[in-house]
């Protein structure tokens, strides 16, 4: 090889160096500090911008089965039917983000999901009708019956906007109607970047709403065998688990989602949790739902994924009685509140006097707290969180009645 030719090489490998060396520093910095493909993959013009001001969400959408499969973007933020559009940089987003953004590629979840209570009976729980269409309410009806052609709660009046908007909305607004026409979000369970299965069916995601003395599901689980084991094996199980492919080896411990919404060892994935519960232990007094039987095989069927047979039915049976005994309790107090008011003794809207809350108190804490926890594995709950209080209440609605009547120169 002659000198210039060696010469030459040298001259151009140095250009090439130079020209990687200025182009790498035109390129946003995160990108060349971190490379990887998935960064790569991300970068539509939306990630270079929003990697250097927001890292956390361009970070979340990387480890994402949507970047997986190169769902970009654009794909959940352009605008979908129905929703406002904005000029954006150069593109064109939605000002809001709703179901709606989901469902073009998620209908038929969708579709399950709008049969479920997390859907509009979940925002008719607060605001009865208000806010939803005719035909939503209707379609809704004809799964869950009562769920949303009901009045608002009391409450909306009693307690005002600021404590319905900061608090009741926080959880019952997964059903919220939007403007766009949809209802609810699906981000409340998968987030809105990681969009991940494993989240949804760890136990502090639904523990975000389903908790406190009024539906104790997170802290029935925690004291509960499941709650137990899951807790001390959970680094040992694949909660990434492909879904509709999640089988017992990948769980071998129950969460809330496995009962409630998996398809564990190929039995169907659900979004509507319905479908697998025979009483609606939320009422004061519990009766039956529509689909009382196939529904209860269902949840079995679940169970049996574990157990054998005599597990499970000593759990249904055992919850039976409890549910037998809640309603005699719960209907006892009605029968005491309804005396009241029929002897006039009691008047005035709902929640104006304090017997009222004596009564609330004892079916809504209490008495859903003793059905919940004889389903679910806690003990502690049908007793002390249960049981006791509601023999307490039942004392105490007794002697507040007497005392009423007394002030009102009645008798029993
Ligand atoms: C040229 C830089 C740039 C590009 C390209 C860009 N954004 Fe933004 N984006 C911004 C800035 C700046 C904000 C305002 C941030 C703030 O308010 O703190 C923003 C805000 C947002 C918001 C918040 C809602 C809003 O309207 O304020 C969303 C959502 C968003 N961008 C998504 C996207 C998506 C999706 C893309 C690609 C289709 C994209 N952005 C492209 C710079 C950019
Ligand atoms: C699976 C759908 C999906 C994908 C893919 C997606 N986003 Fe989002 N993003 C959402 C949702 C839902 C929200 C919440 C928006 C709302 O409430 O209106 C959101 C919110 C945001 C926000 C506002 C976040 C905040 O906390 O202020 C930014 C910025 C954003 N996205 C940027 C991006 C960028 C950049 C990408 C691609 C790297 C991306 N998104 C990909 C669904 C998605
Ligand atoms: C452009 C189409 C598209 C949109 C829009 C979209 N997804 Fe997806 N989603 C996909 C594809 C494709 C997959 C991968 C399916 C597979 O692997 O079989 C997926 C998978 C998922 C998974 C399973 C993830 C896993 O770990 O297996 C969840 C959960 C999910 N999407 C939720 C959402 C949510 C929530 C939204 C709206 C905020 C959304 N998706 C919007 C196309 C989309
Ligand atoms: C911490 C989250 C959270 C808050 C705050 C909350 N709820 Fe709920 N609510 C739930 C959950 C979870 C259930 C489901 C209980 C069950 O099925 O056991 C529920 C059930 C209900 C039910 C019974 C189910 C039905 O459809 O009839 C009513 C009524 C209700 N909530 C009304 C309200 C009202 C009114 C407020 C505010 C005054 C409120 N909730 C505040 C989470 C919440
Ligand atoms: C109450 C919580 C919750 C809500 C709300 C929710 N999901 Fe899910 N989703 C789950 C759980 C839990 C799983 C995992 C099921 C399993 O373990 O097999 C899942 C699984 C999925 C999957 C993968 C399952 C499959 O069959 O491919 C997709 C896609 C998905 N959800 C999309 C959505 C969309 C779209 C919405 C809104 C319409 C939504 N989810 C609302 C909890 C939820
Ligand atoms: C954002 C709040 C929120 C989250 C998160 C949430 N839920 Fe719920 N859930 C509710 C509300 C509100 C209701 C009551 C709806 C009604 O009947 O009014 C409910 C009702 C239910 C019911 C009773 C349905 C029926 O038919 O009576 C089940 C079961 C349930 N949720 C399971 C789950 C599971 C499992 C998860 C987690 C994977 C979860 N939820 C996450 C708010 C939430
Ligand atoms: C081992 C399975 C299992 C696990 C784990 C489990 N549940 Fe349940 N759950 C049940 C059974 C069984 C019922 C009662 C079924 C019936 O009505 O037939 C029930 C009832 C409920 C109800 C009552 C609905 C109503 O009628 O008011 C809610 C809400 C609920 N579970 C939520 C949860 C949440 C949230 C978690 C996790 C913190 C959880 N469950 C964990 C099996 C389970
Ligand atoms: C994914 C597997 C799985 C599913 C599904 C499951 N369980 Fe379990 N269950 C377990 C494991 C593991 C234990 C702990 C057993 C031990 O002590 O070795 C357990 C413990 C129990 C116990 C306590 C047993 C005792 O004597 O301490 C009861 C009761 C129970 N389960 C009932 C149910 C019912 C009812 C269902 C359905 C509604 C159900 N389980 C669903 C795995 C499961």
């Amino acid at each position: 090889m002659s000198f210039r030719s060696v010469f030459l090489a040298v001259v151009i490998a140095f250009v090439l160096i130079l020209g990687a060396f200025l182009l790498n520093r035109a390129r946003p910095r995160v990108e060349t500090d971190q490379p990887s493909s998935e960064m790569v993959r991300a970068t539509g013009k939306c990630a270079e911008c929003h990697a250097r001001t927001q890292y956390s969400v361009v970070h979340e959408y990387e480890m994402s089965a949507h970047a997986r499969k190169s769902v970009n973007c654009l794909d959940c933020h352009q605008p979908a039917k129905g929703q406002e559009k904005e000029d954006h940089h150069g593109f064109v987003i939605s000002k809001k983000l709703t179901a709606g953004n989901c469902r073009s590629c998620h209908e038929n979840i969708y579709q399950q999901f709008l049969r479920s209570r997390h859907a509009a009976p979940a925002w008719g729980a607060i605001y009865g009708e208000t806010g939803l269409t005719p035909e939503q309410v209707d379609f809704s009806e004809t799964y869950q019956p009562g769920g949303t052609r009901r009045p608002p709660h009391p409450f909306v009046q009693l307690e005002g906007g600021s404590a319905m908007a900061s608090g009741c909305e926080q959880c019952h607004s997964v059903g919220k109607p939007n403007t766009d026409g949809t209802i609810g979000t699906c981000t409340v369970c998968h987030t809105r970047h990681t969009s991940s299965v494993r989240i949804a069916r760890l136990p502090g995601t639904c523990a975000q709403c389903h908790m406190g003395p009024d539906h104790s599901q997170i802290e029935i689980y925690e004291e509960s065998k499941h709650g137990v084991m899951f807790q001390a094996q959970e680094h040992l199980m694949n909660l990434d688990a492909e879904p509709g492919k999640l089988t017992t080896r990948d769980m071998f411990v129950p969460t809330c989602a496995t009962c409630h919404m998996s398809g564990l060892n190929g039995l169907g994935v659900t979004h509507d949790p319905s479908e697998r519960l025979s009483y609606y232990l939320a009422n004061a007094v519990t009766g039956k739902r529509p689909n009382f039987a196939s529904n209860q095989v269902k949840m079995k069927q679940i169970c049996a994924q574990c157990h054998t047979r005599l597990v499970i039915d000593n759990v249904y049976s055992q919850g039976e009685k409890v549910i037998e005994a809640t309603n005699e309790r719960v209907r006892g107090a009605q029968a005491i509140m309804d005396g009241l008011r029929k002897q006039g003794v009691l008047t005035g809207p709902p929640f104006s006097n304090p017997i009222d809350f004596v009564y609330f108190d004892l079916w809504h804490y209490d008495g859903r707290t003793s059905k919940h926890g004889a389903f679910m594995g806690g003990a502690d709950f049908v007793q002390w969180h249960g049981n006791y209080p509601m023999l307490q209440k039942t004392v105490e609605l007794k002697a507040m009645a007497d005392e009423l009547r007394r002030r009102n120169g009645k008798s029993r």
